[in-house]
């Protein structure tokens, strides 16, 4: 998996392109009291660059170390500060308590999907955000990105059970039909999961 996405993010291209996820972008005045921001599965960088610029203190995990050079090196070029981890999302175990987590396009196996959400929420502060966009399974039938491989995409009915054994308020969760304009590799319309929790 690792070397599939170092291979992936290869070149000077950005896969996803510079602007930060549009969901993110919308809701980033929830985390108007927000401090320390943690970005999972966060590729190039494009969230954390953007939030990184909001002035928050921001953290971003991801697999690839190709992906993270980049993320580096665009930090270094605007002057922000991002700290990375290099690591996947089944080995962290977070060193402190953030005040949002998070997280946008991270392909998962079924198996590790359930982790995503209960390691995100064990490291907020009460009353933190976790704010995520994700591919549903229905994305298997649209061409505008995202793994053709349905056990790497999210089941809404499954995300909800899972939710509802966990520490939060859900204050969104929805599966809509979006259009993404996200650099070369999401593009048109596409089947997401959009969810924030608040935790309890
Ligand atoms: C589709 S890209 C999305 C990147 C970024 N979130 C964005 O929206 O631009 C998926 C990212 O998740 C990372 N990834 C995949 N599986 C992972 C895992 N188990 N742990 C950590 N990162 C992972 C990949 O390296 C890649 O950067």
């Amino acid at each position: 998996m690792q070397d599939f996405w170092n291979a992936r993010f290869k070149g000077d291209k950005l896969l996803y392109g510079e602007a930060p996820n549009n969901f993110i972008k919308q809701n980033v005045e929830l985390l108007v009291s927000a401090k320390k921001v943690m970005c999972l599965g966060e590729g190039e960088g494009r969230n954390a660059l953007f939030l990184a610029d909001q002035g928050f203190e921001v953290e971003a995990l991801d697999a690839s170390d190709v992906a993270l050079f980049k993320l580096r090196q665009r930090a270094k070029a605007n002057y922000l500060a991002i700290k990375v981890r290099h690591t996947l999302l089944e080995y962290w175990e977070p060193q402190c308590l953030y005040d949002a987590v998070i997280c946008t396009y991270l392909h998962l196996p079924k198996q590790s999907q359930k982790s995503l959400f209960e390691k995100s929420l064990q490291a907020l502060h009460v009353g933190g955000f976790f704010m995520a966009e994700l591919f549903s399974e229905s994305q298997i039938n649209f061409h505008s990105g995202g793994p053709k491989n349905i056990s790497l995409l999210y089941d809404f009915n499954d995300v909800l059970d899972t939710l509802k054994l966990l520490p939060c308020e859900v204050i969104k969760l929805s599966q809509e039909v979006v259009i993404l304009n996200e650099g070369e590799n999401h593009v048109g319309r596409a089947s997401v999961i959009r969810i924030i929790l608040k935790k309890l």
